[in-house]
C-alpha cells in the first residue's frame, strides 16, 4: 500500500510542523480542527516556518508554494476519514484523543491507516477503542519538527508487521530516522527527556539554582541545545506534566511524581511559550526568569 494523502487531526504546534513535512515530502495533507482560529493560525506559521528555510536555502521558493498549495484545512471529519493515513496530534489528553478517534470511526476508509502522535499515551490502549488496531500505530514526532530528525515507531500489541513498514517507509520518504520503541509509558525519549526536565524543576523548588544558572548549567555544563526549563517552556509545561503524571501512574514508581512547582506553574496557566508565560515571562522583547 502506498501513502499519498495524510489527514492531520489537531492544528496546534506539533500538528503545524507534522504537516509542514508531509507535504514538503510531496503528501496530499488535509489539516483539521474544530477551531478556524487554529487552523488559520497554523497555516500562517507552516508559511513562516517555510519562508524561513527559503530564507536559509534550506528549500526552494518552488518547493515551498507547491508544500503549501498540497496543504488544505478543514474541520470535517467525513472528509479526512477518507485519507491514506491518519496521524492524530491533538492535546495530550487521553480521553480527548479517545473521542477523536471515536468520532472518526464511521467516516474511516477500510484501507485508511491511524497513528497517534502521542508523547507518552498507551498505544495499545488508543487502538483497543478502534476497530483496526492491527493498523494502528504510535507515531511519534519531535518539536520543532521540521528541524529534528528523529521520529519514534511504536507497535501496540496487535500492530501487525505491514504497518509498521509502511509507516518506516514514510518516515524514509520525509528524510527522518525512525527509532522503535515498546509500548511503554513515555516510549523512549520522553521517558528520559522528562524526568530531566522534572528534576530540573526540583532543583528549582529546592532552591539549588534559579532558572538562569540551571539552563546554564546545562547548554554549557552539558552542552545541550537547550537548558532544560527553556525547553520545558518550548514543549508545554501541560504537556510536562502530563506526560509525568502518565509516568507515574503507568510505572508506579514515586521517582517519576511530578514536581509541586511545576503543578503550581500549570495551575496558574502559565504553560510556557505558548501562553508567554511559564519559567520564563515572554512578552517582552527577550525572555526574562519568572523565578
Ligand atoms: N521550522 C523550520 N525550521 C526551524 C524551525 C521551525 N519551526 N525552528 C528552527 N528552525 C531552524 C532554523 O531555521 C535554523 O536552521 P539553519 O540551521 O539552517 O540555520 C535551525 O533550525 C536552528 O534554529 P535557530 O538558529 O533559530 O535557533 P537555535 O540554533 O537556537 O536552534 C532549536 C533552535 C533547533 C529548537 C534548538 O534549540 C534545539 O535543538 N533545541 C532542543 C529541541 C528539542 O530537544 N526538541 C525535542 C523536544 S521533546 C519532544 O518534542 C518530544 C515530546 O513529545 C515532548
Amino acid at each position: 500500500m502506498e501513502i499519498k494523502s495524510v489527514g492531520v487531526i489537531g492544528a496546534g504546534q506539533m500538528g503545524n510542523g507534522i504537516a509542514h513535512v508531509f507535504a514538503l515530502a510531496g503528501y496530499d495533507v488535509l489539516l483539521n480542527d474544530i477551531s478556524e482560529e487554529a487552523l488559520g493560525r497554523s497555516k500562517q506559521m507552516i508559511g513562516q516556518n517555510m519562508d524561513r528555510q527559503v530564507s536559509r536555502e534550506k528549500i526552494s521558493a518552488e518547493e515551498r508554494d507547491a508544500a503549501l498549495a498540497r496543504i488544505s484545512t478543514g474541520s470535517d471529519l467525513a472528509v479526512v476519514g477518507k485519507v491514506d493515513l491518519i496521524i492524530e496530534s491533538a492535546t495530550e489528553n487521553e480521553s480527548i484523543k479517545r473521542k477523536i478517534f471515536a468520532s472518526l470511526a464511521e467516516h474511516l476508509a477500510p484501507h485508511t491507516l491511524l497513528t497517534s502522535n502521542t508523547s507518552s499515551i498507551s498505544i495499545t490502549r488508543l487502538a483497543a477503542g478502534t476497530d483496526r488496531p492491527e493498523r494502528f500505530m504510535g507515531f511519534h514526532f519531535m518539536n520543532p519538527v521540521p528541524v529534528m530528525q528523529l521520529v519514534e515507531l511504536i507497535r501496540g500489541i496487535a500492530t501487525d508487521n505491514a504497518t509498521y513498514e509502511i509507516l518506516a517507509e514514510v518516515v524514509q520518504r520525509l528524510g527522518k530516522s525512525a527509532a522503535s520503541s515498546e509500548d511503554y509509558p513515555a516510549f523512549i525519549v520522553n521517558r528520559i527527556l522528562v524526568p530531566m526536565i522534572n528534576e530540573a524543576v526540583y532543583a528549582l523548588y529546592e532552591g539549588v539554582g534559579s532558572v538562569s544558572s540551571i539552563d546554564l548549567s546545562m547548554k554549557l555544563g552539558a552542552n545541550h541545545p537547550m537548558g532544560p526549563l527553556e525547553l520545558a517552556d518550548f514543549i508545554g509545561l501541560d504537556t510536562c506534566l502530563a506526560i509525568m503524571n502518565v509516568l507515574h501512574e503507568g510505572l508506579a514508581d514515586t521517582k517519576y511524581r511530578p514536581c509541586p512547582l511545576l503543578v503550581k506553574y500549570v495551575e496558574a496557566g502559565w504553560h510556557g511559550r505558548k501562553t508567554k508565560r511559564g519559567f520564563y515571562d515572554y512578552r517582552g522583547e527577550t525572555p526574562v526568569p519568572t523565578r
